[in-house]
């Protein structure tokens, strides 16, 4: 089931444009990914779904309402999580939560019950009642995402919820995102690490310059847009002829040798380890090491914008 849909939505600010006529979907129950580099557009998508700025074009959909106009509809039954942390340094965690808590109407034993259950699922329970700003960047975080949780949102959006913070908060955040999935919460995660996105998000929408230059799953992006694998062999007593029998196997685009390196570039098929594999021993080639480059997201953005999609 579609629970939100966005349509044609840009965004300009002055000379920039810094979201141009974007559309998409995002199915109830999914972990939908926005990944692009710095400037993308993906806060800006983002702050239009959450009602923070209006788009000067186009619609947003949430339960077949459009929220340009009628923000409302949305706001009840969104988590909005920050890319720059909003929180209070000088109250501890318990107060900020309060805080949040008390801007979605909870009070009484309904918050405190509330506080100690997010506590829990963000990991911050021991250091409640210190002070935000005695907390590790980490820390600040998790305490952010907890505040967008308080009302029990039926659909969380993420902006970069893990810059700048150790590996363990890291783990501890996503691990929070795929638990809260399996809760039935929505999710739209922002990012420009791809390992998070591969690792979380069902779907991915790749973004650039304001636009999305490729929609779908990490499988059929792969498939879709980087097809060829690169495969480094380490041999001994192999002759040219035997180069030129690998060249011609169906899968294969090219082979080059690189020093003491043989690179096979081919097209992804099942049998093409078996194929080489058995080549080269019905040719009495000793194989010393064989490496394959797993194909990843950062393939394909190179492939589609010719860029790499780290800073
Ligand atoms: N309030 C603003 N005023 C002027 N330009 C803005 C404003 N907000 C964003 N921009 C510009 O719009 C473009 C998209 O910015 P946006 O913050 O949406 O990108 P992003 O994908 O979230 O990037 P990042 O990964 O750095 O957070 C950028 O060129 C940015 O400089
Ligand atoms: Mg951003």
């Amino acid at each position: 089931m579609e629970l939100l849909r966005v349509n044609k939505i840009s965004k300009q600010y002055k000379k920039i444009k810094a979201v141009e006529e974007i559309s998409f979907t995002v199915k109830k129950g999914e972990i939908l990914g926005l990944l692009g580099p710095n400037g993308a557009g993906k806060s800006t998508t983002i702050s239009m779904i959450s009602t923070l700025i209006r788009p000067d074009a186009g619609e947003i959909y949430y339960a077949d309402t459009n929220i340009v106009d009628k923000p409302k509809v949305i706001q009840e039954s969104l988590g909005y999580v920050p890319q720059e942390i909003a929180l209070y340094p000088m109250l501890s965690g318990k107060e900020n939560l309060e805080f949040w808590g008390r801007a979605y109407k909870l009070k009484g034993k309904a918050l405190k019950d509330k506080i100690e259950e997010i506590s829990e699922i963000i990991g911050i329970k021991e250091r409640l009642k210190d002070k935000v700003k005695t907390y590790s960047g980490g820390m600040k975080r998790r305490l952010n995402i907890g505040a967008a949780l308080l009302h029990d949102p039926e659909l969380i959006i993420m902006d970069e919820p893990t810059v700048g913070i150790d590996p363990q908060s890291r783990k501890h955040i996503l691990d929070t995102v795929i638990e809260l999935n399996k809760k039935g919460m929505t999710v739209i995660y922002t990012s420009h690490y791809m390992e998070e996105v591969e690792y979380l998000c069902s779907r991915i929408c790749i973004m650039d310059q304001g636009k999305i230059i490729a929609e779908g799953t990490k499988q059929e992006l792969i498939e879709r847009f980087d097809s060829s694998r690169d495969i480094k062999l380490k041999l001994e007593n192999y002759t040219d002829a035997v180069l030129e029998k690998i060249k011609a196997l169906e899968c294969v685009i090219s082979v080059d040798t690189k020093e003491d390196l043989i690179v096979v570039k081919a097209k992804q098929d099942k049998n093409l380890f078996k194929s080489i594999i058995d080549l080269l021993n019905d040719n009495g080639v000793d194989i010393h090491s064989m490496d394959i480059d797993e194909a990843n997201l950062e393939t394909v953005f190179l492939q589609l914008t010719g860029r790499v999609l780290r800073d």
